[in-house]
């Protein structure tokens, strides 16, 4: 089996380098990076011990680079997670994100669709569905609830999922996609809100909180969300969404809370800002499908995910450094 893993030196992406390469240790992997801001090669270090790892360096919108690679390896599966990830930045400037996040699945499907790929699989976020009222707990995102983007990052998924399912239908082109709730856990970078309490409370530093913090996420540790993707690209069937959720929605200002007490710091190093412009208040994923279909389940409570979190950030010390040195 070779697979394609586009966008694997940024967060999720190299945890799902080394969750594959555990579980299938003589898999091919070949990993496409750009290496962005928030890639980082130094979180693949360990993944080039296994000599069935290579990477390349390029941008997932090259038409040229992509389909001479395709040319060059024959792979079984592709696995989408290079993307402009974060919602202040594509607030400030959509342009990028629209040209990773949607020209860069295109690319991607059209050197699918030429050499005959197995499967693509996008890996998309709740984030397409908008947001749900703080004060309705029962209501939640499923795979039919329209999508309703809020911000240009998540307009742009959006965009990127419809043209997955238009590849699907019109070309036939074996597709899945994935909406995950917010991930968690080592390698995040830092202007994320779980890394960026972390280490400022390290630094006793002013943790920023937009507005007034109640605004709630499902969270799910990463290690959850690699598991659900295996089990798509294996057993998933094509056409097809899957929601991933971890089951743990909690405030922003109570995971600010949890760290700082985690970290024995006080809480007066809480600052909040000016709300984020647009800010959705609630996401919460039913993932039943994915249980039911899939058999699928995470695994990782939240108290035991933040305390391996916050102990991966104090064990590596070495990578904090070189993030904050870029
Ligand atoms: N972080 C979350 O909580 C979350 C939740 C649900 C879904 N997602 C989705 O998962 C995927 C991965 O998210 P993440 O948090 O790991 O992001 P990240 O920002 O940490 O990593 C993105 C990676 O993509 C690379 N990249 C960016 N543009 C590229 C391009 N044009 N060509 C090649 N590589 C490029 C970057 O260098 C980086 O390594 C994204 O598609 C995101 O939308 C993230």
């Amino acid at each position: 089996m070779k697979i394609l893993i586009t966008g694997g030196a940024g967060f999720i992406g190299s945890n799902f380098i080394y969750y594959i390469q555990n579980k299938y240790p003589d898999y091919e992997l070949v990993c496409l990076d750009m290496l962005t801001y928030a890639g980082n090669l130094e979180n693949l270090e360990k993944a080039f011990e296994n000599p069935a790892f290579t990477f390349v360096r390029g941008d997932i919108s090259d038409r040229q680079l992509v389909f001479d690679l395709f040319s060059d390896e024959s792979f079984d599966i592709v696995v989408n997670f290079a993307a402009e990830s974060h919602v202040d930045r594509s607030i400030e400037n959509s342009e990028l994100f629209l040209k990773t996040n949607i020209i860069g699945t295109q690319v991607l499907m059209d050197a699918c669709k030429f050499y005959g790929i197995k499967r693509f699989h996008q890996v998309s976020t709740d984030e397409v569905y908008g947001d749900l009222p703080l004060d309705e707990p029962e209501m939640l995102f499923k795979e039919n609830t329209p999508i309703r983007p809020s911000s240009p990052y998540s307009a742009s998924k959006a965009a990127a999922d419809l043209l997955v399912l238009a590849y699907n239908r019109t070309y036939n082109l074996p597709v899945t996609i994935s909406r995950c709730s917010n991930n968690y856990g080592p390698f995040q970078f830092p202007e994320k809100l779980i890394p960026l309490c972390i280490l400022h409370s390290l630094q006793d530093k002013y943790i920023p909180v937009y507005g007034n913090g109640k605004n709630i996420r499902d969270w799910i540790y990463v290690e959850d969300h690699c598991s659900a993707i295996d089990v798509i690209i294996h057993d998933g069937e094509a056409g097809q969404i899957y929601n991933i959720g971890g089951n743990n929605e909690k405030a922003n200002i109570s995971i600010v809370t949890t760290i700082l007490d985690e970290l024995h710091k006080p809480q007066n190093l809480i600052e909040f800002v000016t709300d984020r412009p647009g800010h959705d208040l609630r996401y919460a994923i039913d993932s039943t499908k994915m249980r039911n279909q899939l058999n699928w389940v995470p695994l990782v409570s939240f108290e035991d995910g933040i305390r391996k979190t916050i102990e991966w950030y104090l064990t590596n010390k070495m990578w904090q450094g070189k993030i904050f040195n870029i």
